[in-house]
């Protein structure tokens, strides 16, 4: 499914330009519902987003308590190790809001990769309930993953759970991840690129010169974007 591009001059202003349209989604949920559902992406794109997000004067446009929020996906390691997208969203920005912590969601990650599938799901079906995600912030790697669905492995075919562990080989490492179902039921998907490095990958994609990557596979039922800096857009 093809997404709106938002192409932004440089990093900052693409940080700037998602914080707007972070917060913006927030408050409307929150007038709406009450509350906002958003899933964090990991990686290091989306860190200079958690940084702005905690900062003035974006951290006051948003009312913590009425946010929970959740990981699209984690690294199987503990929530103190480099690599936990926990610890870089903690330090980036959970750490410096005034979010209560039963509404930070972490990925259980000090049980075996299928329990946290497991105990995640279930905690997304009890706070979530019925309502969908209002907002998942995702990455999208050289490869065309996004979250921990890799090219070629068996999460990108699991439609009945809303979570799955996969072993992906090419890290060499166990990750859980949020599988397509859940992300695309959300009423809002935004793809965050910046940089120079992702330039071919996203010209592949909107050339059509590739098919079939787990991006390409996305199909939300929501607002869908793509918010990306010149670098990346290769313009
Ligand atoms: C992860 C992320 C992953 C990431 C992409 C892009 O756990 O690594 O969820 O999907 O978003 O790999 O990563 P960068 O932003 O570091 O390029």
């Amino acid at each position: 499914m093809k997404a709106e591009q938002r192409v932004m001059a440089d990093a900052a202003s693409l940080i700037n330009a998602a914080a707007e349209q972070f917060i913006s989604v927030a408050r409307a949920a929150i007038a709406k519902r009450g509350v906002f559902y958003v899933a964090l992406a990991g990686g290091s794109t989306p860190k200079g987003l958690y940084q702005m997000l905690a900062t003035s004067p974006y951290t006051t446009q948003v009312d913590w308590a009425r946010v929970h929020l959740f990981f699209g996906d984690e690294r199987c390691v503990l929530p103190s190790h480099d690599d936990s997208n926990f610890k870089m969203a903690s330090k980036a920005m959970i750490d410096a809001i005034s979010i209560p912590e039963a509404n930070v969601h972490r990925m259980p990650t000090e049980l075996p990769p299928e329990q946290v599938a497991k105990v995640y799901a279930a905690t997304m079906d009890e706070v979530l309930g019925e309502q969908p995600l209002d907002l998942v912030l995702l990455g999208l790697g050289p490869d065309g993953h996004i979250a921990s669905l890799f090219p070629e492995t068996a999460a990108l075919d699991v439609k009945n759970t809303k979570t799955t562990p996969l072993y992906v080989e090419k890290h060499d490492s166990w990750r859980v991840t949020m599988t397509y179902p859940v992300i695309n039921a959300a009423r809002q998907v935004i793809v965050f690129i910046a940089g120079e490095a992702k330039a071919e990958i996203v010209k592949d994609i909107t050339t059509d010169a590739v098919a079939g990557l787990p991006v390409q596979l996305l199909a939300p039922t929501g607002d869908y974007y793509w918010y990306m800096d010149t670098a990346a857009a290769g313009q």
